[in-house]
């Protein structure tokens, strides 16, 4: 699709012509929301990571599974922070076939994530869609969307799935996460799946990979288990507290592969006391 060719679903004010964090990442979930801009960088990338497409839906995995582990501990309203746009699995699908009343607010930057959640979510009156630079904590605490929905004298999920490695060390990610903590009453939960690996185990075959999506879609601060940890102190962690994703209360024993003891990415949930 070339920038003149606008498709139903595309709002009029996005730029065809520049790839986007959110529409590159639906490509790599397999999704049909991303333009060739998109593709030819996402593609670009896996040609040199090919165990991205894995990443990215352990990512998704991580989501399903934090988020069942928070309804069964009898939460019921969730804030999904850089949301992305839709695809299998979504946080009103898992929270509402668990309970058909579970409140979710949906927030992101990208207006292509926005358009097509609302237009997916029209006529579901316990999901609301909020655009906004989710760094701004007080403008999401404060918005109509999330004081219509969510009560906060109950416990909140907030979710920050693949989000914060793109919130540089320069733009304070720890007070980001501290103060949607002071936001939320006791009692909730926090999960963060973020990318990263242990000191000494960058492959030097992403270093083309991580130049081109750097230069090409955005900036990305890889984080160590030690730096994740530090962006979530002040949760009680559940078991096994920061942990590769797959690691995280796997869903069966085949997940846990070398592999897995290995994935470039952790995962953890915190509950605030
Ligand atoms: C890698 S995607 C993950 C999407 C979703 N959480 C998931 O797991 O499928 C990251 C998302 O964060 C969004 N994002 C990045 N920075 C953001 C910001 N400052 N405010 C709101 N959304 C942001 C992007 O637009 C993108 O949709």
């Amino acid at each position: 699709m070339d920038s003149g060719e606008r498709p139903s679903w595309a709002p009029g004010d996005i730029d065809l012509g520049r790839p986007s964090i959110a529409r590159v990442y639906d490509y790599w979930l397999g999704g049909a929301h991303n333009f060739a801009v998109d593709r030819a960088v996402a593609d670009k990338v896996l040609a040199d990571v090919p165990v991205l497409r894995s990443v990215v839906l352990n990512h998704r995995a991580f989501l399903r599974r934090a988020v069942r582990f928070m309804l069964a501990r009898g939460v019921r309203q969730f804030l999904d922070l850089g949301s992305g746009i839709p695809t299998v699995g979504n946080v009103h699908e898992i929270a509402q076939a668990a309970d058909p009343s579970a409140r979710v607010v949906y927030a992101d930057i990208d207006p292509v994530a926005v358009a097509h959640s609302r237009a997916i979510l029209t006529g579901n009156e316990s999901v609301n869609v909020l655009q906004i630079d989710v760094r701004d904590v007080e403008a999401v605490v404060k918005s109509p969307e999330v004081r219509d929905l969510l009560d906060f004298d109950r416990p909140i999920g907030v979710l920050m799935i693949a989000l914060l490695h793109f919130v540089p060390d320069s733009e304070d990610p720890h007070g980001i996460v501290a103060a949607y903590r002071d936001a939320v009453p006791a009692g909730s939960y926090l999960a963060v799946s973020h990318a990263g690996v242990e000191e000494g185990e960058w492959d030097p075959a992403w270093d083309d990979a991580r130049g081109t999506y750097n230069r090409g879609v955005s900036e990305m601060t890889y984080r160590s288990r030690r730096e994740v940890e530090a962006l979530v102190a002040g949760f009680d962690l559940v078991e096994p507290g920061v942990a590769r994703l797959p690691l995280w209360h796997p869903e069966s024993l085949e997940d846990v592969d070398d592999d897995a003891h290995r994935f470039p990415g952790f995962g953890a949930v915190g509950r605030k006391a």
